[in-house]
């Protein structure tokens, strides 16, 4: 269990040891945004789920190095003989506008939320493989549904639902199950989105409309018990979804499918763009879909 040193991540810990599962309690203990690191969060939930009957041990490692996250991967085999669930939840955000971010947010963002879930996705599977059993559960984000600027950590959790979609259809006759989460909960990454709510707001990014329909972030615990869920043996039969998760809410996406295709004759040579220009708005566009639905 990735970044299980803090918020939705020592929730969903928390949890899974409760329900009997024992827990590597990774986490590299940054700060907001990534920087520095500490030992103290990870160390103290291990010793939380020891304190409560559980079985734990801290893992102060950066899942976005690749040797690290196999460290990671190898900390379970060694400390409990066996490799059955993988929750992939570290991650950070960067609150920036696309001119505000330069090449260190991106290659942070993308290595520790894209990187990292890779390279502990990649050195679990192996293990899973052999033992024909797994659940793999990978944390999303809704931002690449309903953006709020954070361009780096949007494109970095698209990537994450990509890669589930793919590790279910690569692993699905294997036992092995591959689904994400996209968590909403009141941590530290959104203490302070009343506030820049209001900012986003007063510059005109983000309508009241949006700011409204936002949904209110409540305890982290309450994310927990989906992943439990989807983490044991009643979910063997569910695979490449990605959930919407918070309050008293779980949601399911649907799953992304093209909708309408037009078709030319390719002996003909390519699309002129000005047939494109005249066809597209009555077709694949017609009824006003120009604009995508989260632009409303
Ligand atoms: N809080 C929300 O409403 C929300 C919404 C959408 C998605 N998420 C996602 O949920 C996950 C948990 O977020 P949170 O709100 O609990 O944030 P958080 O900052 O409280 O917890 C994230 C944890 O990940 C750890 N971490 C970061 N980089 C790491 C690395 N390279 N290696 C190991 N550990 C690392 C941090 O030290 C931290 O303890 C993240 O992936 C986040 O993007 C959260």
């Amino acid at each position: 269990m990735t970044g299980a040193g803090r918020g939705i991540g020592r929730a969903e810990a928390l949890a899974l040891a409760a329900a009997g599962a024992s827990v590597v309690v990774n986490d590299l203990g940054v700060a907001a945004g990534g920087r520095g690191s500490s030992n103290v969060p990870a160390e103290a939930v291990a010793q939380e789920i020891r304190d409560r009957g559980g079985e734990a041990v801290a893992s102060i490692e950066s899942v976005a190095d690749w040797a690290a996250a196999e460290r990671v991967v190898g900390t379970a085999v060694e400390a409990f003989g066996r490799l059955d669930i993988v929750v992939n939840n570290a991650g950070i955000v960067r609150q920036q506008m696309i001119e505000e971010i330069g090449e260190e947010d991106l290659d942070a963002t993308i290595a520790a939320n894209l990187k990292g879930t890779f390279a502990v996705c990649r050195h679990a599977v192996p293990v899973l493989r052999a033992a024909g059993y797994g659940r793999i559960v990978n944390t999303t984000s809704n931002q690449w549904t309903a953006p709020l600027g954070n361009a780096h950590y949007a494109a970095s959790k698209g990537g994450v639902t990509s890669l589930t979609y793919d590790l279910a259809f690569e692993l699905r006759g294997d036992g092995i199950t591959v689904n994400a989460v996209a968590p909403f909960a009141l941590t530290r990454m959104t203490a302070d989105a009343a506030e820049r709510d209001a900012d986003l707001q007063a510059r005109g990014i983000m309508s009241s409309t949006r700011a409204a329909a936002k949904e209110a972030r409540a305890d982290a615990a309450l994310v927990a018990p989906l992943v439990v869920y989807l983490a044991s043996d009643a979910a063997a039969g569910v695979s490449g979804r990605v959930f919407r998760v918070g309050g008293g809410k779980v949601g399911v996406y649907s799953h992304p499918t093209e909708v309408r295709a037009i078709f030319r004759d390719e002996s003909s040579g390519p699309w002129p763009c000005e047939e494109l220009a005249d066809l597209l708005p009555r077709t694949l566009l017609a009824y006003g879909e120009g604009r995508a639905p989260h632009l409303a």
